[in-house]
């Protein structure tokens, strides 16, 4: 019998995609376009494998989630989503999804998703974790709603109820130390203590004392015995913040707690047993220092369990309309959606070297400037430079790349035709221009410069500026 697949879904290009990609695979498929209507075909045949999405008429996806798993208990369900948050990451894995997947995402991805879940059938299909009870995270939300960060947030609710290490990596300001928070405060530690290491912060000499705690008389200066913040954190996690700068010894002290939950005490004998889960952070490529011998390698390999990157904030710009709105509600500004649409495409274009700290310290500077008028970009500092910015080439693919998923998903169902030509289309005008303006409207010296014939260039103004060409055969 072929497997069959059900596809709950209102958004009729994304079901048609499924279907048709399915089809091709030769499974059986069903499409409903509202939960209730899912329900009832759930149960009539119950599917292998349910495609879901959250965002529905009428009953949504993750009550349905719960409601399916009683009349189909067998199916998989993958649940998909456009603009999820870290809630319903979490709600997906805890009601027992199998995967979540943001959309946009390709026929590639979904039928990835669905031969796993057929390959992972039979063996156990009943939630992935116990589930938790609701958490409210809004004072440290995490916001973002590009592929990237949707994909962050899976990527956080599969992780936290587990004990695994947990190794987050990112330019510096990306978000990193509110990932961690997220992952404690997903957990069924978060009720025990999260204790962040700030290990850059610390004296070399006392990395290892501020961790593991020392007796009394361990050094000069120790007149009393001290707890480390291992044990200060037991039963929750310790976040390690700037695991790079971790010296060697105290490297090797650390691969010791991991594999025995015990701590020693700086001066002491005695082992205490501990039990912590650590979630780290480096901005720096930990496997440059491994290479290089500064970072043992059986260490990194115990602390990588499960990577979390969080990429630049210029390689996810859709998130910087939606953090800037959330940062002028924080600051209390009035009508935080009320930001003119120059700005934003302003706040769009820059670089952000410093990442979100830095958009969000931009916006507190230009909240101020305003004095409760609308922002505009002469209220925001000077952008800093300090990290370096992405080079303009970079900036330019960036741009390119987020072009191109705009032309995906304005064509929908269809496919998107003639993608290269158009981008020709959208940026030979700029190139024509600024090279005109640069050699004062010389045509000799632009055709040069361009590398194309005279006629040609001709032809260029004429197709872009019917209004300013000239008759042919001028200079
Ligand atoms: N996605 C986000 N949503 C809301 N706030 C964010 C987000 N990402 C970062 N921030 C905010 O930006 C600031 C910097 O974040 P955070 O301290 O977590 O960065 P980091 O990656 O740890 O940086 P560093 O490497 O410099 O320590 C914080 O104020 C944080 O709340
Ligand atoms: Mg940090």
């Amino acid at each position: 019998m072929p497997h069959s697949v059900l596809i709950i879904d209102d958004e009729e290009p994304i079901a048609w995609a499924l279907r048709r990609a399915f089809e091709r695979e030769k499974y059986r498929v069903e499409v409903a376009a509202t939960a209730e209507d899912g329900l009832a075909k759930a149960k009539k045949n119950p599917p292998d494998v349910i495609f879901l999405d959250v965002r529905l008429p009428g009953m949504d996806g993750l009550t349905a989630l719960n409601e399916l798993k009683k009349v189909a208990p067998g199916a998989a369900v993958v649940v998909i989503t456009a603009h999820g948050n870290l809630n319903t990451a979490v709600k997906a894995v805890e009601g027992g999804a199998f995967d979540y997947l943001a959309k946009p995402f390709d026929l590639a991805q979904a039928l990835d998703a669905v031969k796993r879940a057929l390959a992972q059938r039979g063996e156990e299909t009943g939630g992935l974790r116990p589930p938790l009870a609701e958490v409210d995270n809004s004072p440290d939300a995490i916001i973002g709603r590009s592929p990237a960060m949707q994909t962050v947030f899976k990527r956080i609710a599969l992780v936290a109820p587990t004990t695994a290490c947990v190794l987050i990596t990112g330019e510096s300001g990306t978000g990193k130390e509110l990932v961690a928070r997220a992952v404690h405060a997903n957990s069924p530690r978060r009720g025990k203590p999260l204790i962040a290491a700030h290990v850059a912060a610390y004296n070399p000499n006392l990395v290892e004392s501020e961790l593991f705690g020392h007796v009394k008389g361990a050094f000069t200066g120790a007149e009393k015995a001290r707890d480390g913040l291992l044990k200060l954190a037991d039963g929750g996690t310790v976040f390690l913040d700037e695991l790079a700068d971790i010296p060697l010894p105290v490297q090797a002290k650390l691969l010791r707690v991991l594999e025995r939950q015990e701590v020693q005490p700086v001066g002491g004998s005695e082992s205490q047993l501990v039990d912590v889960r650590i979630v780290s952070a480096t901005h720096a490529d930990l496997s440059t220092s491994v290479r290089e011998g500064t970072f043992r390698h059986d260490l990194f390999f115990r602390l990588n369990v499960y990577p979390i990157h969080l990429p630049p904030l210029r390689d996810r710009r859709d998130d910087i309309p939606v953090l800037a709105e959330h940062f002028l509600r924080k600051f209390g500004v009035a009508n935080p959606g009320a930001v003119p649409a120059d700005t934003l495409a302003f706040l769009k274009a820059r670089p952000w070297p410093g990442n979100v700290r830095e958009l969000r310290n931009a916006l507190e500077h230009a909240g101020i400037e305003a004095r409760g008028a609308a922002l505009r970009p002469e209220h925001f500092p000077e952008p800093s430079t300090a990290t370096g910015p992405a080079s303009t080439v970079e900036r330019l693919r960036s741009l390119v790349a987020e072009w191109v998923r705009e032309q995906v998903q304005a064509f929908g169902d269809r496919e998107p035709t003639d993608l290269h030509l158009k981008l020709f289309d959208a940026v030979e005008p700029a190139v024509l221009d600024e090279v005109l303006r640069q050699v004062d409207g010389n045509r000799l010296v632009a055709a040069r410069w361009l590398g194309l014939a005279r006629a040609t260039v001709r032809k260029l103004i004429r197709k872009y500026h019917p209004e300013s060409a000239e008759p042919d055969g001028d200079e």
